[in-house]
């Protein structure tokens, strides 16, 4: 078996690309990055003398160059997470965002069409796996069932209670509704990677998955960026009042769903990935800064001073929370990390890991943060 991993240098596709190559040790994986502010060689440095593991610097919007790829490592599998991720920059820049989650899925989509159509088995055996957000689905409501104040106990995981801050949930069949460019542009890559099922008979899969967390994630996003600023006593921007809600995810939870989804998922369906695990923002940030607080051996509630109120994103959405019972009903997976385990690994992880820290927050990334806070 040979997969192409895009976007394999990034948070979720690194962790992917350990997961399978540990697991799997007679899958050979390719990965395709074009090492973006946002992908780091540093990140694949456990797995880049794994003979299993090829690495390659392409432009997923290089269709001559990925077709070349296909033509020499005849892959049987596409697994796509190539993107551009952040919200904010997506506010700033929202062309790059539609170049490569839209015209990148794209191009990475013909050039499996144009191989595999060339093959004698065609589509035989063959997946296009895409990675998505739940970002898609626009915003849900913080809604007060029967007069109770959120958090309220859910139903909804069947596994165990959890806070959650509205009645609705995303589901597999929530109809798309982005606002950020950044959600625009995968909701259309998202479309694209339909069409080619529908019209071209492409086997394709399609999962759209919460915020996840967890060891190299790029810190401008929230909970990497808020430890690193712990630890160099910088500002903690909290957007607006710290009151919108998230539903986050161990990343190592999301490789597993990805995992069994890709082996046992069906053709031409979306599967919902989510933590059951919604959060306030102000409420996540205070659990951030008490774990770094007691790692960093400071006094406790030392670091809240740092916390600085800041003016709202632009079109933030209010509250994601995603039903991922279709996951675990039809193929048994469900998150295996209580969040409080969760966290604590991750406070750790970027404490013991400050070599990669310095290393993807130097040069450009100093001057987009500065840039970005100059008010
Ligand atoms: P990331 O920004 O950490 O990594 C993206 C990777 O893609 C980087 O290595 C970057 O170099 C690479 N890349 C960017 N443009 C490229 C191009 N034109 N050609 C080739 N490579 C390119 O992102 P992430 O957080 O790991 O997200 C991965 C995927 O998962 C994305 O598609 C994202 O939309 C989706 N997703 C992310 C989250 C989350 O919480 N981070 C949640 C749900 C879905
Ligand atoms: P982020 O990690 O950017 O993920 P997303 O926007 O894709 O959900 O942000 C998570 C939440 O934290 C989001 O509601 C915005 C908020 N946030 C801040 O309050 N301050 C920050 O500096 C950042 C990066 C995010």
């Amino acid at each position: 078996m040979t997969i192409i991993v895009t976007g394999g240098a990034g948070f979720i596709g690194s962790n992917f690309v350990f997961h399978m190559l540990e697991k799997y040790p007679d899958y050979r994986i390719v990965c395709v990055d074009k090492l973006t502010y946002a992908g780091n060689l540093s990140t694949l440095a456990p797995v880049m003398d794994n003979p299993n593991f090829r690495f390659c610097k392409i432009d997923i919007c290089d269709r001559e160059a990925i077709y070349q790829l296909f033509e020499e490592e005849h892959p049987d599998m596409v697994v796509n997470f190539a993107a551009e991720s952040h919200v904010d920059r997506s506010i700033k820049d929202p062309f790059t965002f539609a170049r490569t989650n839209v015209m990148g899925t794209l191009s990475l989509l013909q050039a499996a069409k144009v191989y595999w159509e060339s093959l004698p088995e065609k589509y035989e055996g063959k997946r296009f796996y895409h990675i998505s957000t739940d970002e898609v689905y626009g915003a849900l409501e913080m809604t007060h069932p029967e007069g109770i104040e959120p958090p309220f106990t859910t139903t909804a995981s069947s596994s165990e209670h959890h806070l959650a801050y509205g009645k609705d949930f995303f589901y597999e069949d929530t109809k798309y509704n982005p606002h950020s460019p950044y959600s625009a542009s995968k909701a259309s890559s998202d479309h694209f990677v339909r069409a080619f099922h529908d019209t071209y008979g492409m086997p394709t899969i399609v999962t759209n998955c919460s915020n996840n967390y967890g060891p190299y994630q790029f810190p401008e996003k929230l909970i990497p960026l808020f430890i690193n600023n712990i630890r160099h006593r910088k500002p903690l921007p909290v957007y607006g009042k710290g009151e919108n809600v998230r539903d986050w995810l161990y990343v190592e939870d999301h490789a597993r769903a990805i995992d069994v989804i890709f082996h046992r998922g069906k053709v031409a369906e979306t599967y919902n990935i989510g933590g059951f695990n919604e959060w306030k923002n102000i409420d996540l940030i205070k659990v951030i800064v008490r774990t770094v607080d007691r790692l960093l051996g400071n006094p406790e509630g030392e670091s809240e001073k740092l916390i600085t109120y800041v003016t709202d994103r632009a079109g933030h959405d209010l509250r994601y929370a995603i039903d991922s019972r279709k996951l675990k009903n039809e193929l048994g997976w469900e998150p295996s990390l209580q969040f409080k385990e969760g966290i604590e690994k991750t406070v750790r992880w970027y404490l013991d890991n400050q070599e990669w820290m310095d290393n993807v927050t130097s040069g450009d990334y100093q001057r987009y943060y500065e840039e970005m806070y100059k008010d």
